[in-house]
């Protein structure tokens, strides 16, 4: 199965045009990570196209679902290079086209027939959302600790990782136990790693895709390492810190030397959740029947990939 075609017109009413425009913007830029990983860990499980396809669909609606909404809470006006969905087509539209993804979602996994896949998924989505409503209420909170962030995380960002890793085995319907205990510490440790490293972008760091930079701190929210860079900080520059508008403002208020530090200790506590990842993925390798041991692969490179950006990974 070389091309996984996830967004397709003909999955969609013809007599809903303005839903179709909706789509083909917002499904022409992603870059399908999570379909991609699905597949890849798919091809060592046996699972044949069809039972590929449905999961590839399942995670990538849900993800633009939660875009579509997500850029409406947060106001963006971009997504991917383009005007977001709520600007081009009014707030209404964009949610009740994120809406109509999740249903199709559900319309289809329940079609399939698989319970557990089905009830798995149900409770991501209900994760993602109470992720998404404790990030709100953070948002202003200066003093938020790493704990509170890492909560938000899990339930934000990991729930979507971890069903890439869960979901081929519930299709397979290989259900054992410690293999899914494992998978879901992988999952959080690997959906934390991706969040830590987003959140460094925020202060230009490893940003190979030049996103916009300082964009959580504009807003009034501390992301996990803003959460370490002011925990040292004076109560003065605290102050002077959070009005920050430019990198070279933040570095000045902070001092370069500190900056560097907090940055090197914020890579360290990250490289031992890489470590513990490693240890969690031979102990899973270790369970496996030598036919699905393939998967080391692809899990193996997840770290350098989503932390370390490493784009030879
Ligand atoms: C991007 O975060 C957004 C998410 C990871 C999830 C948002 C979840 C919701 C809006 C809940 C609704 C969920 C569904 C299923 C409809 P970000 O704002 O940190 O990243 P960004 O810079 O890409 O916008
Ligand atoms: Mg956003």
């Amino acid at each position: 199965m070389k091309d996984l075609k996830i967004y397709s017109r003909r999955d969609f009413p013809p007599y809903l045009p303005k839903l179709n425009s909706l789509y083909d913007d917002l499904f022409s830029g992603g870059k399908g990570f999570r379909a991609e990983l699905i597949r890849r860990i798919s091809g060592h499980l046996g699972l044949g196209e069809k039972p590929i396809l449905l999961q590839a669909q399942t995670i990538e609606f849900i993800h633009n679902a939660s875009l579509l909404h997500d850029d409406l809470i947060d106001r963006s006006h971009l997504r991917r290079g383009k005007p977001s969905a709520w600007l081009k087509y009014t707030p209404e539209y964009a949610v009740l086209a994120g809406d109509y993804l999740l249903a199709r979602v559900m319309v289809n996994l329940s079609e399939y027939g698989n319970l557990r896949l089905l009830q798995y998924t149900a409770q991501m989505i209900s994760d993602l959302l109470e992720g998404e409503w404790i990030q709100d209420s953070l948002v202003k909170d200066f003093s938020v600790t790493i704990d509170q962030l890492d909560q938000v995380h899990y339930l934000k960002t990991a729930s979507l990782f971890k069903w890439c890793l869960r979901a081929p085995f519930l299709t397979a319907e290989i259900y054992d136990e410690e293999l899914h205990g494992l998978l879901d510490q992988m999952g959080d440790l690997i959906g934390l790693l991706f969040q830590r490293s987003d959140d460094l972008l925020d202060f230009d760091i490893r940003n190979h895709e030049g996103k916009a930079v300082l964009g959580d701190l504009k807003s009034g929210y501390i992301n996990s390492f803003s959460a370490v860079l002011m925990e040292d900080l004076s109560k003065e520059n605290r102050e002077l810190y959070v009005h920050c508008q430019t990198m070279k403002g933040l570095r000045e208020v902070v001092g370069e030397d500190y900056f560097n530090a907090k940055l090197k200790l914020f890579d360290d506590i990250n490289q031992s959740k890489i470590d513990l990842y490693g240890h969690h993925l031979q102990r899973l390798i270790e369970s496996l029947p030598a036919s699905q041991r393939g998967v080391e692969k692809e899990l193996s490179r997840l770290p350098r990939i989503l932390y370390w950006r490493d784009p030879k990974a």
